[in-house]
């Protein structure tokens, strides 16, 4: 992912009828906030700027955007204003809850409910730490919630197109929450070739790769596919265009089979064909397989670690899934 170069808002600031407490987070496309509202309430404010085409100097509010970027930047953030628009129409348990936009420094801010946790890659990496990765229980768990929402954003007709573990966000409840969809950025892409591309080399389906290929729900399921694979496994699926030359995943998935049942696996497997036909034809049949392994009581199951394993498969997960992005 890009990163993003650009000054924050300063911490105190009164924007929008909210004010800033701290930066969260920053990716190559915006920059994330803690902030409060007139009531007290704990709201994420989420900054469009990508820092490919608009540059904030550090005191500043507006970026500055040189003429040339102009046609890119504000296509990109009618996007991010039309994504977050579909998104606020979602009202679900396993999607972050979008309640407001508000216009200022020349860009748009997308206001969403806070909620304290932390993403599931993060999870991942502090089980490296410990040598440990997670459990069957805790995949099934997880993703069952993840599939839940992300079967109510394709009712709405929209696509996630950027589901990784980075994207997963774990409430401290252990319930998951669905981030950072991807429309704005797949518009910016289509647009400006020379920018990052707005996929992540393992979670995105070969299709992406293709311009003017077919998108669907088969394409978020590759990627739930290959976000499940990277928490069994410790590192992310070898990229779709790698595994048109040689395709490795027969022998990773293989791996998989002493430590998950291989009713997950062969699901995982499945979920990662690289023809969409090949694939679950719905996240509803996703979802049955991994309900169909899910204990009695899954609440006591959300914080489990599972069990441990020898540390040097996971010892590389921090590196190799991509856990350096800025973070305040
Ligand atoms: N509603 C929220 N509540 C709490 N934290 C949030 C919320 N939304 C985002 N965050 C924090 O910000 C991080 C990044 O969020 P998100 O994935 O939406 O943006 P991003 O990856 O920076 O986006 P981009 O790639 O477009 O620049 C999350 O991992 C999380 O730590
Ligand atoms: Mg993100």
């Amino acid at each position: 992912m890009a990163a993003q170069n650009n000054a924050p808002l300063p911490d105190g600031l009164e924007i929008g009828g909210y004010r800033i407490v701290k930066k969260i987070a920053s990716g190559g496309f915006s920059i994330v906030y803690l902030a409060y509202d007139a009531d007290g309430n704990a709201v994420a404010i989420k900054e469009y700027l990508p820092s490919a085409l608009a540059l904030r100097a550090p005191g500043e509010l507006a970026p500055v955007i040189p003429k040339a970027n102009l046609p890119v930047f504000r296509i990109g953030l009618k996007c991010f204003f039309e994504e977050g628009r579909a998104l606020a129409r979602i009202v679900h348990p396993n999607v972050v809850r979008v309640l407001n936009f508000f216009r200022a420094n020349d860009t748009v801010y997308m206001v969403m409910a806070y909620e304290s946790g932390h993403s599931l890659q993060e999870y991942a990496a502090r089980l490296v730490a410990k040598g440990s990765r997670a459990g069957e229980p805790f995949i099934r768990q997880v993703f069952n919630g993840v599939c839940a929402g992300l079967r109510d954003v394709h009712a709405n007709k929209l696509l996630h197109l950027d589901l990784k573990p980075a994207n997963i966000y774990l409430r401290t409840d252990g319930s998951p929450m669905l981030l950072d969809f991807g429309a704005a950025r797949q518009t910016i892409h289509t647009d400006a070739p020379t920018l990052a591309p707005m996929y992540t080399p393992g979670f995105a389906a070969p299709e992406l790769y293709v311009k003017g290929s077919a998108l669907g729900p088969w394409t978020d399921i590759y990627s739930i596919g290959a976000a499940m694979f990277a928490c069994m496994a410790g590192a992310p699926p070898q990229p779709a265009d790698q595994r048109r030359a040689a395709d490795t995943m027969d022998q990773q998935c293989a791996k998989l089979e002493g430590a998950y049942t291989p009713g997950l696996v062969a699901m995982v497997k499945a979920c990662l064909a690289l023809d969409p036909l090949a694939r679950p034809q719905s996240v509803f049949a996703v979802q049955k397989v991994l309900q169909a392994g899910l204990p009695a009581t899954p609440a006591a199951l959300a914080h489990e670690t599972g069990e441990a394993v020898p540390a040097s498969g996971w010892r590389g997960l921090v590196e190799r899934i991509g856990f350096g992005r800025g973070r305040a």
